[in-house]
């Protein structure tokens, strides 16, 4: 049977005559420059790699859906969160954090939850993490923070104490920390994690109201998790366990889904809550602020390339539609700058024409122009400014957001009459929240990776666990054979 397959060429089409065999000046060599078809192999073997994110670069992903059951159109305009029935695209992609892009899904981390809706407003991305608080809750320290979760500048490993040296110098981190050294710190695969906005963001109506909300995505599939000794032995036996977990799962049809949920403030609530809630390092309690369930995320499509469609995706928590929008979290604020920014840097300038990165199901009308890489028609012939007499896209009055009553002096303001707060919610965590077996657990995997760290820190990190939870500065000093009455003293 004659061979069907498609002619090679090189990149531009012309057809190639032998790929095994470069062209030399007789059969010994040496070989001739003119073999272009070699050089351009060669070249762009050279160019394959592109920088890869600064934070969460071992990643994987697939597409799917989103429906709302129910419409919030009390409280925003935006069509994504109205339009009960519409069934929404979108793409999400899940990482660890801390690791390089070949390292192991089972790290003890937090894990990425970045989702992408294609809606007819626009792209909507909601770039949250599996957990709904985080380390820092300034952005000044956030740099600083990932520091100590890369690698030493010295050897180029990763001993602990960094990360140990810098929480106990930074207590508002304790409460996630606890969430990462507890068995949720290494979830099997994104299929058994929830989601979480973590952020406080808004909705906003055409009524000029606003309310403040978070999201939460709840796996269907049930919560599981490696224990630390399998997360540990399945990373060198299978360091993409979680990767090839979603991949295999949408192959055979069996599509994980999350359901959706909110929770909502009122604008002024703000003011006099008991909690700061744009503090990233605190939740909402459901008591105060129940979970409102409004639809249903489900994944069901496989990347067909890796590369073009979840490496080169980009995730950036500006991208809002009318009706959703930011709130004065000081990390929010800063993360608004920072996505946008590092995928100029990673991809290009213009990276919104990559297609995962597209708005697929909005007009896009821009007076940007050239740059590297155009590649669609840049915009033709159209008038390149405004205003114009040409016809050119014009703003929108309509889809202002209302004004946000701001007040204060330019300053540089820590966290007063929090103190005490720093420890309440980490405490529910062990009262509440962890049985027996959770709380064994967390200490053992607290003792394990503080066990480098040196006894200055190791003491100063145990005065925080009295301070949450007495049994738990005992326990924590016990298994680091540190004198507890000496340590909760700290
Ligand atoms: P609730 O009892 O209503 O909430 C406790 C929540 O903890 C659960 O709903 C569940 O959230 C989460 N949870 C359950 N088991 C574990 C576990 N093993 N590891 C991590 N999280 C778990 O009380 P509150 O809302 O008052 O919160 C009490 C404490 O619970 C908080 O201080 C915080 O530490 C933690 N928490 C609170 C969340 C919130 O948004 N209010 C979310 C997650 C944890 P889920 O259903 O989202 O998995
Ligand atoms: C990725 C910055 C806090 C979730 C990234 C990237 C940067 C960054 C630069 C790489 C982007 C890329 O190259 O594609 C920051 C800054 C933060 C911050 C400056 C604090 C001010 C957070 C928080 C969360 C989060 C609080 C979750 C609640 C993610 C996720 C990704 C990511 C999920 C990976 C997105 C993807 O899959 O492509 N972050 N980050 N980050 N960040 Fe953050």
């Amino acid at each position: 049977m004659a061979d069907q397959s498609p002619r090679l060429t090189t990149a531009f089409g012309n057809p190639v005559s032998d790929n095994q065999n470069s062209l030399t000046a007789g059969p010994r060599g040496p070989v001739l420059m003119q073999d272009y078809h070699l050089i351009e192999k060669m070249a762009h073997f050279n160019r394959e790699r592109i920088p890869e994110r600064v934070v969460h670069a071992k990643g994987y992903g697939a597409y799917g859906t989103f429906r709302l059951t129910k419409s919030l159109a009390e409280f925003t305009r935006a069509k994504v969160l109205t339009e009960v029935g519409k069934e929404v695209p979108m793409v999400a992609r899940f990482s660890t954090v801390g690791g390089e892009s070949g390292s192991a899904d089972t790290a003890r981390d937090p894990r990425g939850f970045a989702l992408k809706f294609y809606t007819e407003e626009g792209n909507w991305d909601l770039v949250g993490n599996n957990t709904p608080i985080f380390f820092v809750r300034d952005a000044i320290k956030f740099s600083d923070f990932i520091r100590t979760q890369k690698r030493d500048p010295r050897t180029h490993l990763k001993p602990h104490w960094r990360r140990w040296d810098f929480w106990s110098l930074s207590p508002e981190a304790i409460h996630q920390v606890m969430f990462l050294y507890s068995d949720r710190g290494t979830p099997k695969s994104a299929r058994f994690m929830n989601g979480y906005g973590s952020h406080t963001f808004s909705l906003w109506n055409d009524r000029g109201e606003r309310h403040w909300v978070k999201f939460h995505f709840h796996t269907k599939q049930g919560i599981q998790n490696f224990s630390a000794d399998e997360a540990d032995e399945v990373a060198g036996k299978d360091p993409d366990y979680s990767s090839a977990d979603l991949s295999n799962a949408i192959e055979k049809g069996d599509f994980p889904k999350w359901r959706v949920s909110v929770q909502l403030m009122p604008e002024l609530e703000a003011d006099t809550y008991r909690i700061n809630p744009f503090d990233l390092t605190k939740v909402w309690p459901h008591a105060d602020y129940p979970l409102i369930e409004i639809g249903e995320m489900e994944l069901n499509r496989n990347p067909d390339n890796y590369f073009a469609e979840i490496e080169q995706s980009a995730f950036e928590p500006s991208n809002v539609v009318p009706g959703i929008g930011f709130s004065p979290d000081k990390m929010l604020q800063n993360r608004v700058l920072s996505y946008a920014d590092a995928h100029r840097y990673r991809l290009g300038v213009n990276y919104q024409q990559i297609p995962v990165n597209q708005a697929k199901n909005a007009p896009v009308q821009t007076y940007h122009r050239d740059g590297a890489m155009r590649t669609d028609g840049n915009h033709g012939a159209q008038v390149d400014y405004e205003p114009n007499s040409f016809g050119g896209p014009k703003q929108d009055p309509s889809f202002s957001e209302p004004p946000l009553r701001i007040t204060g002096d330019a300053g540089r303001y820590g966290w007063p009459g929090d103190d005490e707060d720093l420890y309440g919610q980490p405490k529910l965590f062990w009262t509440k929240v962890l049985d027996e077996g959770g709380r064994k657990r967390l200490v053992e995997n607290i003792v394990t990776s503080m066990g480098d760290s040196p006894r200055n820190i190791q003491e100063r990190m145990i005065a925080h666990w009295f301070k949450v939870h007495e049994d738990f500065g005992r326990g924590v000093a016990q298994g680091l054979g540190i004198e507890t009455a000496r340590a909760a003293a700290e």
